[in-house]
């Protein structure tokens, strides 16, 4: 099975601690699907919002399962994101159960909104979570520090010149989570036009509208700091 770069990546932030997966807005399903295959993870719960994706995915599971390891488990779910039951499964021990949310390709600003309303039904708990948003990363990144979290891993990711911030968080646990991603960045050309981009994409909203929202003006005044800092 071949899997873009950026998924990949996201497969290589799991590793063999976690008793359960959940592998959220997961369309196809390659995430878990991956996830399943490494042999490292037993379980993976794969959500998605539209059922005909779920049913889909459903059937491709059921006919393909046998390529999978004879003891991995695995469970369809149509369900948004802000509803999960993430402790059903272990209501005896299941605080002490180890999971991990991952939740991946979706925009950075729904990413907001699921969190938000995940974590008024979770907060403080030790959950990590593997996030991979499209855009609005600094708006995200601003929501989960209110939020509280902390940071155990990031990296960037390049692909198709496109750009992808990959966090592995936690409330609980972990070093300081910063707006503008301290450790994402290394002396790559392809790092430095990433930044690039993020600051272009600021000055254009700022020019646009010179009375653009502090997020918008702190966003531009922080990469633009970075940049000379880093490049
Ligand atoms: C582009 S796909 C991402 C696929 C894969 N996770 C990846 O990173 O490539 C986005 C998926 O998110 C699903 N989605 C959007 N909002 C959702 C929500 N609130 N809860 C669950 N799934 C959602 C969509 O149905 C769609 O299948």
């Amino acid at each position: 099975m071949k899997i873009n770069k950026r998924l990949l990546s996201l497969s290589e932030m799991v590793d063999d601690h976690y008793d359960l997966v959940w592998d959220c807005c997961c369309d196809h399903g390659l995430l878990g699907i991956k996830i399943l295959t490494n042999n490292v993870i037993k379980e993976v719960n794969f959500v998605d919002v539209v059922p005909d994706i779920i049913n889909q995915l459903h059937d491709k599971l059921t006919t393909y399962g046998h390529h999978l390891p004879m003891d991995a488990k695995w469970q369809t779910r149509c369900e948004d994101v802000a509803q999960l039951p993430l402790f059903d499964r272990y209501k005896s021990n299941q605080l002490q159960a180890n999971q991990l949310v991952i939740i991946s390709g979706v925009g950075g600003e729904l990413m907001v909104e699921m969190l938000t309303r995940l974590m008024s039904r979770y907060a403080g708990l030790n959950i990590d979570f593997l996030l991979c948003p499209v855009h609005h990363t600094y708006k995200l990144r601003r929501t989960l520090i209110e939020l509280n979290f902390k940071l155990k891993q990031e990296q960037l990711v390049i692909e198709n010149k496109r750009g992808y911030e990959l966090m592995l968080i936690n409330q609980g646990q972990g070093g300081e989570l910063t707006l503008t991603g301290d450790q994402l960045w290394q002396p790559l050309d392809e790092h430095q036009q990433y930044l690039a981009k993020l600051i272009t994409h600021y000055q254009r909203i700022v020019s646009a509208n010179g009375d653009a929202e502090p997020l918008v003006q702190s966003a531009l005044s922080d990469y633009q700091a970075l940049y000379h800092k880093l490049f």
